[in-house]
């Protein structure tokens, strides 16, 4: 499939999880990726994945909260594919599980400057090459969480509720320029965010329970999230702008308890 094809895009911490699976798949359907990632180790490693399979990718170290690094990133895009159409802000970080009573604002600073800053620099940076292009989607990778409690720390949930807004506030900002916002709200995705809570239930025989109350009754892959990133991606989703898209099995429609059985 060549959805992609002739479309330059860059993704934000796609040294690891779903930003590799998005720059693999991205790749896999014809776009040049610039895999952006904090360290190279991970960064490069993600090229030569894409490289391996036939694709065309460049690695970037560059820290997706510090406004000249993204504009860095929008450049070197543009230097290195000759131009910029899709924009996958996906670096996040989970913060601590400090209960709500002792959280710091130091703690609660850490998450809001990674999960909302790197949205924003995106939008922003993104959106003042493509709205002068007249063209081009950007993808900020929101989470569950954004939705209802409990599906990590506060400071994480509120901060991804604040990149909800983003998308809506974001997409009417650039009304009638031909440049799309969305954004992915995954449910649980084994990935090096995530990977504790995997090992703990392995270790005490609970794995299988992981996702039991998802309609889909598992977790997902990071190649689930990439799909929909994918999608958001190309010309396939030419009409929509200002949406969320919940890519969690179903939790997210449900209340925790009391399932009726068919
Ligand atoms: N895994 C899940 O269950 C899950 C669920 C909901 C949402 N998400 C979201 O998915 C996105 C991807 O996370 P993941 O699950 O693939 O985990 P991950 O830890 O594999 O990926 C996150 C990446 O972001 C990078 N990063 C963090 N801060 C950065 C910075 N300042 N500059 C550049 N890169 C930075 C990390 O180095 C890492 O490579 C995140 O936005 C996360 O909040 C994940």
């Amino acid at each position: 499939m060549n959805r992609l094809e002739g479309k330059r895009v860059v993704i934000t911490g796609a040294g690891s999880g779903i930003g590799r699976a998005s720059a693999q798949r991205m790749a896999r359907e014809g776009a040049a990726v610039l895999v952006v990632g904090r360290s190279a180790g991970n960064t490069e490693e993600t090229v030569a994945l894409v490289r391996a399979e036939g694709g065309r990718a460049a690695a970037m170290v560059a820290d997706a909260t510090a406004e000249a690094s993204v504009e860095a990133m929008v450049a070197r895009c543009v230097k290195e594919f000759g131009g910029l159409d899709v924009f996958f802000a996906n670096a996040a970080t989970p913060g601590t599980n400090t209960p709500l009573l002792e959280q710091s604002v130091d703690e609660w600073n850490d998450v809001w400057r990674v999960n909302t800053i790197s949205c924003f620099l995106a939008v922003k940076h993104a959106g003042r090459h493509m709205t002068q292009q007249g063209s081009g989607s950007i993808i900020l990778t929101s989470s569950a969480a954004s939705l209802r409690a409990n599906a990590g720390a506060v400071s994480y949930s509120a901060s991804k509720a604040a990149v909800n807004s983003l998308v809506q506030t974001a997409a009417n900002a650039f009304t009638g320029t031909g440049v799309r916002v969305n954004a992915i709200l995954p449910g649980l995705v084994e990935t090096q965010m995530t990977r504790k809570v995997f090992e703990q239930a392995r270790e005490r025989g609970v794995e299988a329970r992981i996702g039991h109350m998802t309609p889909m009754k598992r977790a997902g892959r990071p190649e689930e999230i990439a799909a929909m990133a994918a999608l958001l991606a190309s010309d396939d989703s030419s009409f929509v702008t200002g949406q969320w898209y919940a890519v969690d099995g179903g939790v997210s429609s449900t209340h925790p308890h009391g399932r009726i059985a068919l």
